[in-house]
């Protein structure tokens, strides 16, 4: 069980008022991530759940208990930090069984829960060595190990993989969406970066200064952005967003429109620009081009095979079926 429900929750530091009063609910084994930018409250939210920030106001409950007032250890919930403080004199076994002998528990359960996390985990022939004889990601994952032995109702992450380099980071991905599955425990994740988000979740919180701008699955976000800021938010490259004459011409006050949804070609189509810079992937293509009464360039997504000059004349023609269009609000226009 792990249905966390937030209701009117807010928090203040001093007067500063960081989170204003929210409302969310996260289903049991739901995967749950919370997107924004540094300092937007990400991490304050997730500390009312855990219980180590008092709420300002408001309440929040586990699987329909109030849990508000309740400490932080009695509530049923796992945190992994970004900084894993492992004990570096103790086996993985030893860290990984830490807050189980602490609590007394059994030994024959114990050492079946430690077993059953370092299969979860691949930390099986890990077991006897330090922490000091661990690369970073096997690290990472016996202070997993040590929220999972716990069996937590729901298990809370706080950025646990900004400090490992880029590729570690995308396996680390993967391993954390394997164990969800094969555990079905609701899981919080916090990150700034979208692309976390959106190859984890199956929820995605959108965070702006302790607001909530969107909830919703990936594709919903991606597709169905409710406003400007969620539209450039999510999504990589960023959405071109344009306004102006163009897009007063959609009876809007601004268009968006994704690189991935503008083909480009030399001969023809709507917007007449000059190619800036291009940035090569190998599978893919991004070009920079620069429109004539368009302030910004816009970022086009292409094959990974096509070459173009800087400065090369170019035509771009959005896909208008993928055309989004925001109110003077930032609101989105269906
Ligand atoms: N203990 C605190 N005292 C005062 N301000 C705080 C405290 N913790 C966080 N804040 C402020 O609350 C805001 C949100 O912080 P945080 O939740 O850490 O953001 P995020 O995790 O999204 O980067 C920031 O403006 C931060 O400076
Ligand atoms: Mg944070």
């Amino acid at each position: 069980m792990g249905r966390i429900v937030l209701d009117q929750v807010s928090k203040s530091f001093g007067k500063t008022e960081v989170i204003p009063p929210l409302d969310l609910t996260i289903e049991d084994g739901e995967f749950t991530v919370f997107v924004g930018p540094s300092g937007c409250g990400k991490s304050t939210l997730l500390r009312l759940i855990a219980g180590l920030e008092d709420v300002s106001g408001g309440k929040v409950s586990i699987d329909g208990k109030e849990m508000t007032e309740v400490p932080p250890a009695k509530r049923g919930l796992s945190m992994v930090f970004q900084s894993y403080a492992l004990y570096p004199h103790m086996s993985v076994r030893k860290n990984i069984a830490f807050p189980l002998r602490m609590a007394k528990m059994d030994k024959a359960e114990i050492k079946k829960r430690v077993e059953d996390a370092a299969t979860v985990l691949n930390l099986t022939d890990y077991l006897s060595r330090r922490p000091g004889q661990l690369s970073g990601g096997q690290r990472q994952r016996v202070a997993i190990g040590r929220a999972i032995v716990r069996e937590p109702s729901a298990f809370l992450f706080d950025e646990p993989l900004s400090n490992l380099d880029a590729a570690l980071r995308v396996g680390m991905r993967l391993e954390i969406s394997e164990m969800h599955k094969r555990l079905a425990t609701t899981m919080i994740y916090v990150t700034h970066d979208q692309v976390e988000a959106m190859t984890m979740a199956d929820k995605i919180v959108v965070l702006q200064a302790g607001v909530i701008e969107q909830v919703g699955s990936p594709l919903e976000l991606y597709r169905a952005p409710r406003n400007t800021f969620v539209a450039g938010f999510i999504g990589s490259p960023k959405m071109n967003l344009l306004t102006g004459e163009e897009a007063a011409k959609h009876d809007a006050h601004t268009i968006g429109i994704r690189p991935e949804h503008i083909t480009i070609s030399n001969e023809s189509g709507t917007w007449e620009g000059v190619v800036g810079v291009s940035e090569h992937l190998g599978s893919d293509s991004f070009f920079h081009v620069k429109c004539d009464g368009f302030e910004d360039p816009l970022t086009v997504r292409a094959g990974g095979e096509l070459q173009l000059s800087y400065g090369a004349k170019v035509f771009l023609t959005p896909d208008t079926a993928h055309l989004h269009r925001f109110n003077d609000q930032g609101l989105r226009i269906e």
